[in-house]
């Protein structure tokens, strides 16, 4: 089979109000082959990704799809599709009160006469799930299903017409190693029957094990493109950053002091049993788990989000019964949830006031008004920091990229002075120059007396910031590391329960 250019973009510049995304990119995706695309939170990935699916219209520059010039006024997403192109977004776009089956078939229904063949349909759904190896129920409304099966019930719908073209944009940032390896594999069957496939992804280790060819942007600016076989990690990293990366991680705090939370035998039904762990002040706690361990269930559930049915919760010696997040944060607990765009932001507010929400009593003047411009200069301190990249602290969050959105979800919590912080995932779609801002604010917070939990996919990340690692599987506390014990091979072994 030779290959042939599916996309083409010539000169794609896209503007928005204030900001302009895509200055001038090239673009090129040729059959058969798995193309990463790389670049800082911000870049423009996403975006270009959008006008390829007629979602945005760029400003100036040519579209090519199978050779064909495209019209751009006229195209649109609905276009796109017919054209063979499909996409999974790195936001979710399910509907939730549909079930995983609804949700796939979406707008394609297959009808006998005037009704939907549900018969059919859920025979196609199961060959889907076969295909992709997955044991998902499709019957369950998607709210209900986890966040790595709600990514698979996404990557199905996308597939299921045969797309020439498929754009997966951060499919992985919610799925673990296991989940990812099914994900290649996919991929590599999807690239043998001639797709061609466009991935995104902050997990640089990914793109050298999936992708044949890459493509840099910066700040809308397209710096690189070549084959994957050609470069190392460090040149991609000096490409995407413009700069190496030295030391990833800090040091460790050693000097810990008073227990601060302490979990006994905590139980929650379908989620987790006989749960206990301790957080000391200035010590950072890893809690590691494949999806379904119970690890987010566990951290909702100190915070008063999930039903407890027995055990206790241990706060600074005394035992309390939180029964809302407002009473946690009131206590002194900060969460940086897994689902950034339902738990974490406001999506209707603007950048200030995301920022400082849950500290917003610190901003007080006269004990009534809100000292907005003390406000701003906070948000403004935290996200710098952070290096978001935004155009106004009063824009819409919305507005922003998904790892700049992620970015003002930790921002935050660390501007609330808490005690305990609960950490999912809170590098998830974060670009790899700003990990390092959040490892090195993480430190900050260890150094500053307060008891870090961290819930996180990547073992590195465990291995380098942790004192202790809880491990946990399906429900179960497996074993807790800590000192050299800390390293892959130990974790693993209780990961996958092998104790
Ligand atoms: N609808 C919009 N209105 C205004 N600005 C936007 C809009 N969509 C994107 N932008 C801006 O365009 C730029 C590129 O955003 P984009 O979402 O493409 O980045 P990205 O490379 O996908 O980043 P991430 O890794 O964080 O997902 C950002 O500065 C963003 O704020
Ligand atoms: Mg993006």
């Amino acid at each position: 089979m030779s290959a042939e250019k599916l996309i083409e973009l010539k000169n794609c510049t896209m503007d928005f109000p204030g900001v302009r995304a895509l200055d001038h990119v090239d673009f090129t995706l040729i059959s058969g082959e798995c193309h990463g695309l790389v670049g800082e939170n911000g870049a423009g990935k996403s975006t270009l990704s959008k006008c390829i699916i007629g979602d945005n219209h760029m400003t100036e520059g040519e579209l090519f799809v199978l050779g064909k010039k495209i019209s751009i006024p006229n195209y649109s997403v609905r276009e796109s599709q017919k054209l063979g192109i499909a996409i999974v977004h790195q936001e979710f776009q399910l509907m939730n009160d549909l079930s995983g089956l609804e949700n796939i078939f979406l707008g394609r229904y297959e009808t006998k006469g005037v009704f939907v063949d549900w018969k059919a349909l859920e025979k196609r759904g199961n060959e889907i799930m076969e295909f992709l190896e997955c044991d998902i129920d499709l019957s369950l409304p998607v709210k209900r299903l986890r966040t790595a099966e709600k990514q698979i019930v996404q990557l199905a719908k996308a597939i299921l017409d045969n797309p020439k073209v498929l754009i997966l944009d951060e499919l992985t940032a919610v799925l673990q190693e296991r989940d990812i390896k099914n994900i290649f594999r996919i991929i590599n069957l999807l690239k043998a029957k001639g797709m061609g496939i466009i991935y995104i992804s902050h997990r640089l280790d990914e793109i050298f094990q999936c992708c044949d060819s890459y493509t840099v942007l910066c700040d809308g600016k397209y710096i690189n493109s070549g084959l994957v076989k050609d470069i190392d990690k460090n040149e991609l990293i000096k490409m995407i950053i413009g700069r190496e990366l030295k030391n990833v991680y800090p040091p460790k705090e050693t000097n810990f002091g008073e227990t601060i939370l302490e979990v006994r035998n905590l139980t929650a039904p379908k989620a987790f049993k006989n749960i206990s762990f301790d957080v000391k002040a200035g010590e950072v706690v890893g809690i590691a788990g494949l999806l379904g361990a119970g690890k987010t269930e566990l951290l909702h559930a100190i915070m008063g989000n999930h039903k407890i049915e027995s055990g206790q919760i241990i706060y600074k010696g005394k035992e309390v019964h939180i029964k809302n997040p407002r009473e946690a944060v009131k206590l002194g607990f900060g969460i940086v949830p897994d689902e950034r765009r339902m738990l974490g932001l406001n999506m209707q507010f603007d950048i200030k006031d995301n920022t400082t929400l849950p500290s917003i009593d610190n901003f007080t003047k006269h004990r009534i008004f809100i000292d907005h411009e003390k406000a701003a200069k906070a948000a403004f301190d935290e996200n710098e920091k952070l290096n978001l990249k935004y155009t106004s602290l009063w824009d819409s969050v919305k507005k922003l990229s998904g790892g700049n959105q992620q970015k003002i979800v930790v921002a935050k919590w660390m501007l609330r002075n808490c005690d305990v912080f609960l950490l999912d995932e809170p590098t998830r779609g974060i670009d790899i120059g700003a990990k390092f801002e959040i490892y090195t604010l993480i430190h900050d917070l260890a150094e500053q007396g307060k008891a870090v939990v961290l819930v996180s996919p990547e073992l590195d990340e465990l291995i380098g910031l942790c004192n202790r690692v809880y491990i946990m599987f399906e429900g179960n506390m497996m074993g807790m590391v800590q000192g050299k014990d800390i390293n892959q091979e130990t974790i693993i072994t209780n990961l996958l329960g092998e104790k």
